[in-house]
């Protein structure tokens, strides 16, 4: 069992569970279990904390993108994200972070599974996203004017956003999700330019921290990215393009980068059959490679750094796939692990009671063969994943 806090295996530890919490850790032999407890015995595997993705699109499809996310309806969106949800918890995710869509539908699924009606990770959810007209994940800039399409993120200005916030809320969003910047997949913006002003992400930070709500910003440009910081949120996702100002506010500020280092392959490789655009191709040729040196430069200046994948740009459940790529520009095995369970669990403001196989904790337990210390890898074939303490997979 690899315990995230120190760093180090306990050799066959015995993990007693009750009502879906740790309750106590020992090893087998010394470890006695109740006359009426089930056994659960897992020779020759390797135990970690069930996985946190920190930036899921669950509502999304990775064949649908461009002008064929236009068909989409509310209805086949939470049908997706049950679907997808069940594939990402069976690839050891037991948490994500959904952040956003252009509706509500991600309550319902998230609600259906905290009732244990439907399989899926425990989901902490956004909700719509939010941004000024035209912007990237707030609008939809596929349709010509006439047809006057509007996309319910939109609002302009501090108390228009404000409200947005609150009805966010009012609708069950956990937290708040914003874009600062252009993006890469959405028509008409451009990724380095940043599309909310400081003041606008301000009035959002402040709406959402007064309520208790943590606000996520989607900024691949430099200046985006530093209003963000400056603005206060709490994770900046993508980062694509830090400079040595944005790293060392995000270390003055703790803010946490979540970087979905993966997603340039699934793009340039499978992109175009996707439905992507091409102008969406061209931004990824240039975002991909800059996204990988800025994860290089902040892993090695120390900033946080949180596993987030954004997956619907690629297919459920391939989840696993980026922590390879996280070793492979810069972090150690033990880093990427800690970036999907400690750590992420901190950022997400959840640190006391998941990302870690402790007493007390959440039962979130992933079990895989070989050594992840030593590759990573290990971590594509999960073959058991138990969430609050029931197994929902079990392929040994
Ligand atoms: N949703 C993001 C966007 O449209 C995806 C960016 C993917 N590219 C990357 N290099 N991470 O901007």
């Amino acid at each position: 069992m690899l315990d995230v806090k120190t760093g180090r295996y306990v050799e066959n530890p015995a993990i007693l569970i009750t009502d879906g919490t740790i309750m106590e850790i020992g090893t087998q032999g010394a470890l006695t279990a109740p006359a009426n407890a089930e056994v659960i015995d897992l020779p020759g595997h390797t135990l970690l904390p069930g996985f946190i993705d920190m930036h899921t699109h669950l509502t999304g499809k990775a064949t649908l993108h461009g002008y064929r996310r236009l068909g989409v309806s509310s209805g086949d969106k939470a049908v997706t994200a049950i679907v997808n949800g069940e594939k990402t918890l069976a690839a050891g995710f037991t948490t994500v972070r959904n952040l956003g869509s252009g509706g509500y539908e991600i309550t319902s699924v998230r609600d259906a599974i905290n009732r244990g009606e439907i399989d899926g990770p425990r989901i902490f959810a956004a909700t719509v996203s939010l941004g000024g007209t035209g912007g990237h994940c707030s609008d939809n800039n596929l349709l010509p004017p006439e047809a006057e399409a509007v996309g319910e993120g939109v609002a302009d200005g501090p108390w228009a956003l404000r409200a947005k916030v609150r009805q966010n809320i009012k609708y069950g969003a956990d937290l708040i999700k914003i874009c600062s910047t252009g993006g890469v997949l959405s028509k008409g913006t451009i990724p380095g330019v940043q599309q909310m002003t400081e003041e606008e992400i301000r009035a959002v930070v402040e709406e959402a921290h007064m309520r208790g709500l943590k606000v996520a910003s989607h900024s691949h440009g430099t200046e985006g990215i530093k209003a963000a910081i400056r603005g206060g949120v709490d994770t900046i996702e993508h980062s694509s393009f830090l400079d040595d100002e944005a790293i060392r506010l995000a270390k003055r500020h703790g803010t946490a980068l979540s970087m979905d280092i993966y997603n340039t392959e699934y793009i340039l490789g499978e992109g175009e059959k996707a439905g992507m655009l091409e102008e969406s191709l061209a931004k990824e040729r240039v975002v991909g490679g800059r996204q990988r040196e800025s994860f290089t430069r902040a892993v090695e200046a120390g900033v946080t750094v949180v596993f987030g994948s954004d997956s619907a740009v690629y297919p459920h459940g391939d989840n696993p796939k980026q922590f390879s790529r996280m070793v492979r520009f810069g972090m150690t095995e033990l880093q990427a692990i800690r970036a999907a369970t400690i750590t992420a669990a901190e950022v997400l403001g959840q640190g006391e009671w998941l990302g870690q196989i402790t007493p007390g904790y959440a039962a979130d337990i992933v079990a895989v063969t070989g050594d992840p210390l030593e590759d990573i890898t290990a971590l594509e074939g999960v073959d058991f994943v138990m969430r609050d303490g029931k197994v929902y997979k079990d392929a040994r």
